[in-house]
């Protein structure tokens, strides 16, 4: 059985679709999802779900290796951030080498950076007048958005689109994409 813990800081809707997917594959589980954001609406998620979920803070998360250790502790396979804002350190980059994946909202290496998630990524592809946008799941490094691609998709953007319809056209590029991507790296 490969073991999966997803990080997430805010809604989670991808991480209730990975979270769906896996529960009709005998050979993959969700361990665990853990997030920096204790209000988050990924743990309503999970509760539901009945996906065991934690919260760390800040120092736990950079100045210690109680992150490592927990993940450790649960013999995860694959590390996967969806929708995780949080720079992850080098302790835990150490500890899981290319076992650390992250999807971003758009065609990487555009729109990546410190500052660039959710919102704030559709909002400047609107107003560069891009006439398409797409996701992009890459292995995780210690900066933002740079570790080696591993998959992109694309979608059009039409003139009467806004950050919103953006939004949607990413999301679904997101639900439809990201859990074969992982199934396919833990095969
Ligand atoms: C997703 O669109 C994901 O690509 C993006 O946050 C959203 C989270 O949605 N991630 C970033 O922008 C990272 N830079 P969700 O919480 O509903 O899954």
């Amino acid at each position: 059985m490969k073991r999966i813990v997803i990080f997430a800081s805010g809604s989670g809707s991808n991480a209730e679709n990975i979270i769906s997917f896996f529960r009709e594959n005998p050979e993959v589980t969700v361990a665990a999802v853990l997030t920096n954001k204790n209000s988050a609406k990924v743990l309503e998620r999970c509760d539901r779900l009945g996906v065991p979920a934690f919260y760390f803070n800040k120092p736990a998360f950079k100045d210690s290796d109680a992150v490592v250790n927990f993940l450790q502790g649960l013999n995860t396979d694959l590390i996967v951030l969806a929708g995780f804002l949080w720079k992850i350190p080098s302790n835990l980059i150490d500890a899981f080498p290319n076992k650390i994946i992250n999807i971003h909202p758009a065609l990487l290496p555009k729109y990546g950076g410190k500052g660039m998630y959710g919102d704030k990524v559709h909002q400047a592809v609107k107003d560069n007048k891009e006439t398409e946008t797409g996701i992009t799941i890459h292995y995780v490094n210690e900066n933002y958005d740079e570790g080696a691609i591993i998959f992109q998709a694309k979608t059009d953007v039409i003139p009467s689109d806004d950050a919103n319809s953006i939004a949607k056209k990413v999301h679904q590029l997101e639900y439809e994409h990201f859990p074969k991507v992982i199934e396919k790296l833990l095969s």
